[in-house]
């Protein structure tokens, strides 16, 4: 098992409540990007950035969470099958996953998309599921036969979001060109545009029973329409952008939105009334959020590494002043240039410590002369095994001038440059006193 090592040493544990009715989920080494809570409420998927899906008890807060590892990129999303047994999960390695939830083994990938898969839906009766990609298409999957059935493009942009309505005949996607489509789901066609907002649409639900879906945007855009007539029942715009998560309760009675400032609004959908409305992350999105069984409690994906479980009533919130967590949350004005390069930009995927930790590349302890793709219990990419290369001033700098695209091919590492010298010149000497201690490697042998 490929983490097996750091998997031992950062197995997370439900955290008993730190307040009335709060908790927290720990283990997982990146930000949070996707949430499911099981239909019977008793069990949480939690998808990361980590690469991982972690599949945890509701009910148990001393059980530890089954890890599902198969993604080779972020996972963005993981949802139950109706039968609570199975799990879908997709990420930025542009596969679907289809797991067994009784071992924690993967059953099947499904591949069809050619970029990242944002979001999926499963209908009713589990037979089908739908997936939002990057490259602009919605794939169509059966579930049963576990092969794709087709991929419907007329979306501009990415797709971010996918609905199937109650009865599974509709399928609702949202893209970043602003409109909502609806397709017919057993002809796979294109049926008609339900909403051209402008700005880009992230966050689709719908209360088919109620009649209306309700939509989250790039500009912060939350409003609720009418499925029969396109017409706006509600604006609930909190003002807050971008709308980054939306969810409804199993009765359709709350909603609740994530936004990229770091709160959560949960609203009442009888009178559209705000329930609730309170700061969920010091700082940075609210990714993904799932309400509890009986809508009294709200899990929340942030940019933290953990998952936090709030009481939709009473008092809770975070101040500007808590939990300092990770690195950027410190005060960007107290670093060094290259400490504050490091942290935006590197800090989400690598430890400086022996330990990798659950994120989704190796730490950079001790890269200064270590040849490129020679951390033990690391999985590297081809393209990394493969190059003939020793980090260094050099080496690291042409990395982000050319930006590792060009410099390591088919390196899994994201396209990124850092434009300006003096910004590569700071990291790295940030680098070379941050990654240089003693402390024994992972794998590496001590007598
Ligand atoms: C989104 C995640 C992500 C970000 C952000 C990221 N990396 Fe990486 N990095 C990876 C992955 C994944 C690999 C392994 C690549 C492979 O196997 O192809 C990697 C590999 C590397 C390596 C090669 C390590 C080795 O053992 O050979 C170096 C050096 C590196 N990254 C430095 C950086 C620095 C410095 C930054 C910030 C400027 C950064 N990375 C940002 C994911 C990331």
């Amino acid at each position: 098992m490929r983490f097996f090592f750091f998997a031992l040493l950062t197995a997370g544990l439900a955290n008993p409540a730190l307040a009335d009715g709060y908790r927290r989920f720990e283990g997982h080494g990146g930000p949070i990007r996707g949430l499911s809570i099981s239909p019977d409420g008793q069990h949480a998927l939690t998808a990361s950035f980590d690469n991982s899906i972690g599949y945890w008890s509701l009910e148990d807060d001393t059980a530890r969470p089954v890890w599902l590892e198969a993604h080779e990129a972020a996972a963005n999303v993981a949802t139950f099958l109706p039968d609570g047994n199975h799990a879908l999960s997709a990420g930025d390695d542009f596969d679907l996953i289809l797991w067994s939830l009784d071992d924690g083994k993967p059953i099947t990938t499904l591949e069809g998309h050619k970029g990242k898969v944002l979001d999926l839906s499963i209908t009713t009766d589990g037979k089908l599921a739908a997936s939002a990609g990057w490259d602009g298409a919605i794939g169509l999957w059966n579930l049963e036969t576990r092969e794709p059935i087709a991929m419907l493009k007329g979306h501009r942009a990415p797709v971010q979001a996918v609905r199937f309505s109650a009865d599974g005949a509709y399928l609702y996607s949202a893209s970043s060109d602003g409109t909502i489509r609806r397709w017919t789901v057993a002809d796979h066609a294109f049926d008609r545009v339900e909403v051209s907002h402008g700005f880009g649409v992230n966050r689709l639900v719908i209360n088919d029973k109620a009649g209306w879906f309700a939509y989250g945007a790039l500009d912060g855009g939350v409003r609720i329409v009418n499925i029969d007539t396109g017409k706006e029942i509600a604006d609930i715009t909190s003002g807050r952008q971008p709308v980054l998560a939306l969810v409804l309760s199993r009765d359709g009675n709350r909603i609740a939105i994530g936004d990229g400032e770091g709160f959560i609004h949960v609203v009442d959908t009888q009178t559209w009334r705000t329930i609730k409305d309170f700061r969920a992350v010091p700082r940075g999105p609210v990714w993904a959020l799932a309400f509890g069984p009986k809508a009294q409690h709200i899990m929340a994906g942030t940019i933290l590494d953990h998952a936090d479980f709030w009481p939709v009533e009473g008092a809770a919130s975070v101040s500007e002043a808590d939990g300092p967590i990770r690195d950027f949350h410190r005060d960007p004005a107290t670093m060094t240039n290259g400490e504050r390069q490091f942290a935006r930009k590197c800090s989400i995927c690598h430890t400086l410590d022996g330990i990798s930790g659950r994120r989704a590349g190796p730490t950079l302890h001790r890269i200064f002369g270590r040849k490129a793709g020679t951390l033990d219990g690391y999985q590297y990419s081809d393209a990394l095994l493969g190059i003939n290369l020793v980090w260094n001033d050099i080496s690291l700098d042409k990395l982000f001038d050319l930006g590792p695209d060009h410099y390591t091919p088919g390196s899994k590492m994201p396209m990124q440059r850092i434009v300006k010298q003096e910004d590569r010149r700071d990291l790295i000497d940030y680098l070379r006193i941050a990654t240089d201690g003693d402390d024994p490697q992972p794998g590496e042998k001590t007598e």
